[in-house]
């Protein structure tokens, strides 16, 4: 029997955003277990709905046989984006269609998804063709193969973005990084924490109560979830042919307040967090040399014995050569496991331009946290000081373990 025979719509769950350990029991009649739940929020998207559905079934057809439904939450689009996906219920019997008139927003769209969702894994992609179905199967058997959660990420080998500003990049990245300082056990576990692009076994976050705000719901579920095993699989992020984001400034402020939210309230966020000691001394001693590097070349170029160059011309000079140390160093030891997976020289180019960057800002934090702490805190310079090298280390080695050498929790 397939699954929908008439095209009635989902009707809309209410309450908390709680997700059953079993599927509802209202709906176990219809086929007792599925095994992939595929939710595709919409707003405003007619135009792509169609072809969506249809690429979508063609692929699990073929990897999973009747044993998925796609189940399209709508958010009352004006342009009655579920009225078009609700027409094809006919042709596609695995196809279910929510129309919520309440509610809006991206991740309750999901959540509420998920809480009429049959599957025992629980998916979620984008309803405006910019997540690659393809990228599905290998999804699909990661999970198969142990699994909790399995991220398609723009961050890891085999993904990207086609064609993004340099703004939205940054802003992108930005949000990575004060992420991974507020919430280092939750944004640190995976190379792209903002992915709208995966699935997670329905155990993994049945009896937890998601409340997220804003478009991020994958920050809850790793912050809130019971994840033990992820997987990553890379996929370039497409452009989008038809209709509009609807990503505004609105977004960056929702994040940040999720981040907070999700600070203030988990308490597991600790717990999974182990800090890399070893590859944190590593760096701490490829640092150490770094100062000696410093001090020679200043010593050569600067000395009035020597060359006798400007100081600051010297200094300069003498700082990037001791980061271009420091990087050869932890390129082969510190972090030699994850270099040798990329060679290639414009692989290194780019990991020496990130670090540069990432301890330029750390000169900066540097800079500025001596002066916060020995103008308030303690009035002795060399105490601040220390502080202030200490912090500014941990940032430089966190950010750098994060998105120059990205290692993560995968395996
Ligand atoms: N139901 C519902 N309600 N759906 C929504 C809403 C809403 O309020 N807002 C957006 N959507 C749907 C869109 O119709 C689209 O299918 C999907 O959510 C993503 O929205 P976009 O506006 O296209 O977001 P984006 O392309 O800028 O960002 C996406 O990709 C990022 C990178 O993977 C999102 O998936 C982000 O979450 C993701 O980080
Ligand atoms: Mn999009």
């Amino acid at each position: 029997m397939r699954n929908s025979p008439s095209n009635t719509l989902l009707s809309v769950p209410s309450g908390g955003l709680q997700i059953s350990e079993f599927p509802p029991p209202q709906l176990i009649t219809d086929k007792t277990k599925i095994y992939f739940s595929l939710i595709i929020p919409t707003y405003k998207e007619r135009e792509n709905i169609v072809r969506l559905v249809k690429v979508l079934s063609e692929l699990l057809e073929e990897v999973i046989p009747d044993d998925y439904e796609l189940i399209v939450v709508d958010d009352d689009s004006p342009d009655r984006t579920w009225e078009v996906a609700q027409s094809m219920m006919a042709e596609y019997p695995n196809l279910r269609v929510m129309r919520r008139q309440q509610e809006r927003g991206l991740s309750s769209a999901v959540i509420r998804g998920w809480q009429v969702a049959r599957g025992s894994v629980l998916g979620v992609i984008d309803g405006d063709l910019q997540h690659p179905p393809e990228v599905l199967a290998q999804l699909l058997r990661s999970i198969e193969q142990g699994a909790d959660l399995a991220v398609a990420s723009r961050h890891i080998d085999g993904g990207g973005v086609s064609r993004w500003s340099a703004v939205r990049r940054f802003l992108s990245r930005g949000a990575q990084v004060l992420g991974l300082i507020f919430l280092p056990g939750v944004l640190g576990r995976v190379s792209d924490p903002m992915s709208g692009y995966f699935m997670v076994r329905r155990r993994c976050i049945a009896g937890v109560t998601l409340n997220p705000v804003g478009y991020k719901i994958l920050l809850e579920v790793i912050a809130r979830g019971n994840v033990a095993e992820i997987a990553e699989v890379g996929y370039v992020f497409c452009e989008r042919k038809q209709g509009e984001s609807k990503v505004t400034w609105k977004q960056y402020v929702e994040y940040l307040h999720h981040l907070l939210r999700l600070r203030l309230t988990t308490t597991q966020v600790g717990q999974k967090f182990s800090f890399p000691i070893g590859r944190f001394l590593r760096f701490g001693l490829v640092g150490l040399s770094g100062v000696f590097v410093d001090m020679a070349i200043l010593y050569l170029l600067s000395d009035p014995s020597t060359l006798a160059l400007p100081l600051t011309r010297s200094k300069i000079i003498a700082g990037e050569i001791a980061i271009f140390n420091n990087f050869l160093w932890n390129d082969a030891w510190t972090f030699a496991d994850v270099a040798m997976q990329q060679q290639e020289w414009h692989h290194r180019a780019k990991r020496f331009l990130k670090f540069n960057l990432v301890c330029l800002a750390g000169l900066l934090i540097n800079v500025l946290v001596l002066n916060l702490v020995f103008n308030f805190v303690i009035p002795n310079r060399y105490i601040a000081n220390l502080i202030a090298i200490a912090v500014a280390t941990i940032w430089n080695f966190w950010v750098n373990l994060k998105l120059s050498w990205r290692v993560t929790d995968v395996k």
